[in-house]
């Protein structure tokens, strides 16, 4: 893929994406409000690249990093930009106005896309003079580890946009999914509340311990959800796939008298966050918190690339 793109903000995400990017082919042009944030950037993505070339999914750092670049205004960013992918702040006056100037100074051709993880593009194009080509691409952190990408447009977004999109995120090796609705939070957050929820009133009331329970989705369906997700999952457990699986009088009766049974209030006081924190604690001490995100970095690379070596269903 060789296209060029523009990083807007290169904080903790947007340094990430240049990794990313340029990992992909791209040429990828950062800029930042805060030149300190530039220069820490270009040091940080150095340091991530050496952890990818050790776990054998970069081959050629400096290869990678002499396609990313700094601008020093964002016009000089965006300049020849197929793609912008803005990730400031998460402040919605801030990136209102954000995308105000960038739809000024963009070609009108130019994909502009926010990384938000809470604003709908609906909410950003007030004062555009091209809305059709601002969307959602929302990343997790950090994307050049997890393939997932959200991308959401507005009821104005072209379907052209949408799909030049998906075609850039797929060359660069990533996955991206639609939502063909704008709603809060998009697909996965979402997903994850509901666990998140569901796990506090388990440990809240005394069902498990902290431990047990993220014990039990790393053993139990994290395993299997790695590569196949909730439907295959039901698919592949009756013999005549995910219909017969969901009959009234099979598991389909089973999940409806379960999920009527789920929470529904999902107020927490705040000694029970406090609480897991301790049990957390006693196997991550928060003095070691760096380490271990350092730890989970390396276990999603190896994950990653028994992923990506992994052969997918064959019919075999
Ligand atoms: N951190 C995550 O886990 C995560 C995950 C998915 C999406 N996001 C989204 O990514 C975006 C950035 O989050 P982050 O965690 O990287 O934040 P961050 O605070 O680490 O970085 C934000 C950067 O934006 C810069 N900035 C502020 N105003 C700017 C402007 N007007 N023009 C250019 N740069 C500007 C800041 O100097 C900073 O370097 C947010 O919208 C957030 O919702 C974050």
């Amino acid at each position: 893929m060789s296209q060029n793109v523009a990083c807007i903000g290169v904080g903790n995400i947007g340094r990430a994406w240049a990794i990313a990017f340029a990992r992909g082919g791209c040429t990828v042009r950062l800029f930042d409000a805060m030149p300190e944030s530039l220069e820490r950037s270009l040091s940080m993505i150095r340091q991530s690249l050496e952890d990818l070339v050790k776990a054998d999914l970069v081959q050629d750092a400096d290869a990678l990093m002499a396609r990313i670049h700094i601008a020093t205004t964002a016009q000089e960013a965006v300049d020849g930009a197929d793609h912008v992918q803005e990730s400031a702040v998460e402040n919605l006056e801030l990136k209102q106005k954000l995308f105000t100037e960038l739809d000024a100074i963009c070609a009108p051709e130019t994909v502009i896309a926010t990384s938000s993880s809470e604003f709908m593009s609906s909410q950003l194009i007030g004062d555009v003079q091209h809305p059709e080509r601002i969307m959602v691409a929302h990343p997790f952190n950090p994307p050049y580890l997890i393939p997932l990408v959200e991308l959401s447009g507005h009821t104005g977004t072209s379907q052209a946009v949408i799909d030049r999109s998906r075609a850039l995120f797929e060359g660069i090796g990533m996955a991206p999914v639609v939502v063909k609705k704008e709603i809060k939070a998009f697909l996965l957050n979402r997903l994850q509340a509901a666990v998140v929820a569901e796990s506090l009133y388990l440990v809240g009331n005394g069902y498990c311990s902290a431990q047990d329970l993220d014990r039990a989705m790393t053993n139990g369906l994290a395993l299997r959800w790695a590569f196949i997700g909730p439907f295959m999952t039901g698919h592949l457990n009756a013999s005549g796939g995910y219909r017969d699986y969901m009959r009234d009088d099979g598991y389909g009766g089973t999940y409806r008298r379960m999920i009527a049974d789920l929470a529904n209030d999902h107020e927490w006081d705040y000694s029970l966050p406090v609480a897991v924190s301790e049990e957390m604690e006693e196997m991550v001490p928060t003095s070691e918190v760096a380490k271990g995100q350092r730890w989970r970095d390396r276990r999603l690379m190896a994950l990653l690339k028994h992923k990506r070596d992994a052969e997918d269903y064959s019919g075999s």
